[in-house]
């Protein structure tokens, strides 16, 4: 029954196949021309099976990336520094493959801010640096958010007056430090608990829940052209989680709040994947809210081992998930929270699951890898 919900968003047949039926440029004999004839034939009916099939295996080759511009679309992955400078076959899936980062790790308070009259942005240049070297954006994850805070800051027994006023320097110098360079944030991550009311967090309690807007305020001033995002996991599909989290981008929107768009984390599980056709809907309503739609962390665990049924059903997911970004033209960006198993937060985090990414340990393709493929190519975005 679940199955039937990952394919209610279908492929269609490539219009970038239409390029092979035309005849060869130049004169031709009658050979060449039957030829060019019965292969033309043989290819029109290569093309009516995939018809008949959804147009599900068609895959005209090329990267992720090649295929992702072709669409005027952003494919993405979050990408840690460690391994970009040792292991060589990380820098160069992620140059080949996608035309957008995010920094993993090294934006997040922690890492930027060892204390409190000190930035260290070394490390998070360095990102910066490959993406520019490649061609790639890269987003900014994340301004404020309850994990990963220094000691100083939680422990630091400040006043609400100065958890403010580090707030606003915070942003003002991150924001500041890579205006023009990332071009959208992060801004307040996973604000909103699992029962859909106001996350209790170091935040909320020392400045109140208009530290929200504040901060949003406080990123517009710091970098006029970024866009600006609210980033949470848990209300890809229809629920409590994702009525709060639309309640409150609504009001934010109506008094007039700075927020450009949403960050749908989607950590999602294979054994109970999100209802696509509800997420189609929540996208869908996001979008007439007038903001903009990023899929910012995905990833589909498994309990281990993975097996080729398993391998299978996570590509539907993958494949069924970008098609439902793909036919909504404010969803723009679809991010991968890592792409090689090698990497991945989840065996550490989700202890018993893994294989959650499009490329396995060795880098090999996954079926997730010619899924988000196909659907790209198989796009009608342009
Ligand atoms: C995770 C990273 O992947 C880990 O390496 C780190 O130890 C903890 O954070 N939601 C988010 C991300 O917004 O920042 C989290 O990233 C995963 C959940």
């Amino acid at each position: 029954m679940q199955r039937r919900n990952f394919t209610t968003v279908s492929g269609h047949v490539s219009s970038s196949y239409a390029p092979q039926l035309e005849s060869p440029v130049g004169a031709i004999s009658k050979k060449s021309k039957l030829l060019a004839f019965s292969s033309m034939l043989s290819l029109l009916a290569a093309l009516l099976v995939s018809i008949n099939t959804g147009g599900q295996e068609l895959e005209t080759g090329g990267t992720l990336r090649s295929a992702a511009q072709a669409q005027r679309f952003l494919v993405g992955a979050a990408a840690e520094l460690k391994p970009l400078e040792t292991d060589p076959a990380y820098a160069q899936t992620l140059a080949r493959e996608y035309n957008v980062l995010t920094a993993e790790n090294a934006m997040k308070f922690e890492a930027l801010r060892p204390t409190r009259s000190r930035f260290a942005f070394a490390d998070a240049d360095k990102i910066l640096d490959f993406t520019t070297a490649h061609g790639m954006k890269l987003r900014g994850h994340t301004l404020v958010w309850h994990h990963q805070l220094p000691r100083w800051l939680v422990d630091g027994n400040f006043s609400s007056d100065e958890v403010s006023a580090i707030l606003r320097e915070h942003i003002e110098t991150v924001i500041g430090h890579y205006r023009g360079r990332v071009y959208a944030w992060d801004v307040v991550n996973e604000a909103i608990d699992d029962q859909g009311g106001l996350r209790q967090t170091f935040w909320s309690n020392m400045l109140g829940s208009d530290y929200i807007a504040q901060a949003f305020t406080l990123a517009r001033a710091a970098d006029p052209q970024a866009t600006l995002l609210y980033n949470d996991y848990g209300g890809e599909a229809l629920g409590v989680k994702s009525e709060a989290i639309y309640g409150l981008l609504k009001s934010l929107k109506e008094r007039g709040v700075p927020i450009d768009g949403i960050g749908l984390q989607s950590h999602f599980l294979l054994e109970q994947p999100p209802r696509m056709s509800e997420v189609a809907a929540n996208i869908r309503r996001l979008a007439a809210l007038g903001l903009e739609i990023q899929i910012t962390e995905l990833d589909v665990r498994m309990l281990m081992p993975p097996n080729e049924t398993k391998l299978q059903d996570q590509a539907q997911i993958y494949r069924a998930y970008l098609d439902a970004c793909l036919v909504v033209a404010n969803c723009n960006t679809f991010v991968t929270w890592g792409f090689t198993d090698k990497y991945s937060w989840i065996p550490q985090f989700f202890p018993g699951n893994g294989a959650a990414l499009p490329f396995d340990q060795a880098y090999r393709q996954k079926p997730a890898y010619h899924a988000l493929l196909q659907a790209l190519n198989n796009s009608h975005r342009r």
